[in-house]
C-alpha cells in the first residue's frame, strides 16, 4: 500500500516538529486566551484539559494511525481503509476538505492582522497600555476593507509560496526553527506580566474555578477548542500521519505534542491574563483580546519596541506552519486523486481560501450585516468549523475506528507490527475512541447546540 516515491517526512524529529508546527499556531496566541477570556477563566480552562486528554488525544493518536495505515489522503484513505461496500466512510475526507477551506478562510484574516501588527510594532504606532486606545487601533484595523483584504491576501501569497515547495522541503525546514524562539519570548512576557502591580487578579482568574460559569455552551466551545488545538476531526492530523515514518511510535510523539502544545497555550495565558487586570482591560474583550493586551505588556517594559516586533513576527510564523497543515487536507487530495500537479493544487486551493476570505475580511466593514444565525461571515465560519464540522467528523472517526477498523487493526497498528510493547496502551486507547470520545462528543455538541 505504501508508495515510495510518496512524499514524507525525513526524521523522527522532523515529524514531531512539523506535527508540532502545525498544532501551534494563532489557535494558542490568539484563541485561546480569547476564548478563555469570554467563558469566564479557570472553569473553561479545566474543561478545556479534560476535553484534551479524554477526547483531543485518543483522536490524534486514531488519526495519525489511519494515515499512517493507508499512505493517503483524508479521502483516499477511508476509502481504502473501510470494508468493501462501505466506500460512504470517505465522506468524512470530503468534509474535512470544507472544514480546511471555512478555517483558512478566518484563520488568514487573523493571520493578516498579526502581520499588519508586525508593521505596527516596528513603527511604534501600537505603543500603549491604556484600553481605549487600544481598542480603537485595533477596531480602525479591522474595519478597515481595504487593509484587511491586502494582508489577507500577503499571508496567502505567502503560505502558497511555501506549500508549493513541496512536504519535506517546505514543512519541515520552515517550522523546525520557530517554536523554541517563540517559547522563549513567551517566557519573557509571563515575566513582566506577572510582576504587574495587580497581577495576581489575573491568576486568580485563570487558575481558580467557578463551576457556574461552565454552562453547556461553554463546555462545547471548550471541546471545539480542544479540536482546533490539535488540528483534529478534519483531516489534518490523519494526512500529516501519512507522512510519519513507520518506526514512530504514534503514542509518544501525538502525546509529546498535545504537552508541547498545551504549554504554549498555558504560557500565553500566564502572560495576558495578569496584565488584563493589571491595565483594567476587559478579560472577555473578544478576539481583539491579545493585539490590545501584547502591545500593552511590551510598552511596559525596556526593549518593548524590538521584542514587540519580533513576538508578532514569530507568531507569524506560528502560524504560517498551522495554515500549511490545514492547506494540505485539500491540496493531498487534488493532487493525488486528480492526479494534479503539487503546484496547480496548491494554487487552486489558496484561490478557493482567497474566496471564502472575502467575506470573512469584510465580515466587520462591508459585508457587516451580512449574517446568519446572528453571526457575521467570520464568527460564522469558526462557528460551524469549531463547533460543528471538527466535533461531527471526529465522531465518525471515532466509530470508524472503534467499530469498523477494530481492536485487533488497532494493536497491529498502533505496536508498529508487534515492535512496541504497548499492548495495555493501546487497549485504553480503543476504549476513549469506541465508546468514552464519541458519547462525549455526542453529548456536548446536542447540548451546546440547545438540540438535547
Ligand atoms: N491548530 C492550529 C492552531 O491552533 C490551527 C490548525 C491547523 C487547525 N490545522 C488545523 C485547526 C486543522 C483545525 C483543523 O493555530
Amino acid at each position: 500500500m505504501a508508495q515510495s516515491n510518496r512524499d514524507g517526512f525525513t526524521s523522527t524529529f522532523g515529524v514531531l516538529v512539523a506535527t508540532l508546527g502545525s498544532a501551534v499556531g494563532l489557535g494558542n496566541i490568539w484563541k485561546f486566551p480569547f476564548l478563555t477570556g469570554v467563558n469566564g477563566g479557570a472553569g473553561f480552562l479545566l474543561v478545556y484539559l479534560a476535553a484534551t486528554m479524554l477526547v483531543g488525544l485518543p483522536l490524534m493518536i486514531a488519526e495519525t494511525m489511519l494515515g499512517r495505515t493507508a499512505r493517503a489522503n483524508a479521502v483516499t484513505a477511508f476509502e481504502t481503509l473501510a470494508p468493501r461496500g462501505k466506500a460512504g466512510w470517505k465522506c468524512i475526507g470530503w468534509m474535512g476538505a470544507l472544514a480546511s477551506l471555512l478555517i483558512l478562510a478566518f484563520y488568514s484574516e487573523v493571520a493578516g492582522w498579526v502581520y499588519a501588527y508586525i508593521v505596527k510594532a516596528a513603527t511604534g504606532t501600537i505603543a500603549t497600555t491604556d484600553p481605549k486606545v487600544a481598542a480603537q487601533t485595533f477596531g480602525a484595523m479591522v474595519s478597515d476593507p481595504v487593509s484587511a483584504l491586502a494582508w489577507q491576501w500577503v499571508v496567502l501569497a505567502v503560505t502558497g509560496s511555501i506549500i508549493m515547495l513541496g512536504v519535506a522541503k517546505g514543512i519541515e525546514a520552515v517550522t523546525r526553527k520557530l517554536v523554541p524562539l517563540l517559547f522563549i519570548l513567551l517566557l519573557v512576557l509571563c515575566a513582566r506580566s506577572l510582576t504587574l502591580p495587580g497581577a495576581s487578579q489575573g491568576l486568580t482568574f485563570l487558575f481558580q474555578p467557578d463551576f457556574a460559569k461552565i454552562t453547556p455552551v461553554v463546555v462545547l466551545t471548550a471541546l471545539g477548542l480542544a479540536f482546533f488545538k490539535l488540528s483534529l476531526g478534519m483531516g489534518t492530523m490523519l494526512t500529516y500521519g501519512s507522512y510519519f515514518r513507520d518506526n514512530q511510535d504514534i503514542p509518544v510523539t501525538t502525546t509529546r505534542v498535545m504537552l508541547a502544545d498545551l504549554s504554549v497555550s498555558l504560557l500565553a495565558g500566564i502572560a495576558i491574563f495578569p496584565a488584563v487586570f493589571a491595565f483594567g482591560f476587559e478579560p472577555a474583550a473578544g478576539p481583539s483580546l491579545v493585539f490590545m493586551i501584547i502591545p500593552a505588556v511590551f510598552t511596559s517594559m525596556p526593549g518593548g519596541r524590538l521584542f514587540m516586533t519580533i513576538f508578532f513576527a514569530l507568531t507569524a510564523i506560528a502560524s504560517i506552519g498551522a495554515m500549511l497543515s490545514l492547506l494540505e487536507v485539500p491540496v493531498a487530495i487534488l493532487a493525488e486523486r486528480y492526479k494534479m500537479s503539487r503546484k496547480g493544487a496548491s494554487l487552486a486551493t489558496i484561490l478557493a481560501v482567497a474566496l471564502f476570505g472575502v467575506p470573512a475580511a469584510l465580515s466587520q466593514s462591508l459585508a457587516a450585516k451580512i449574517t446568519l444565525f446572528g453571526l457575521n461571515t467570520f464568527d460564522l465560519f469558526d462557528f460551524l468549523s469549531s463547533n460543528i464540522l471538527m466535533p461531527v467528523g471526529g465522531i465518525l472517526i471515532c466509530l470508524f475506528v472503534g467499530w469498523v477498523y477494530g481492536l485487533p487493526n488497532l494493536e497491529r497498528r498502533l505496536s508498529n507490527e508487534g515492535q512496541l510493547a504497548n499492548r495495555a496502551l493501546i487497549r485504553v486507547i480503543f476504549i476513549l475512541v469506541r465508546y468514552v470520545a464519541p458519547a462525549a462528543i455526542a453529548i456536548i455538541l446536542l447540548n451546546g447546540l440547545k438540540l438535547i
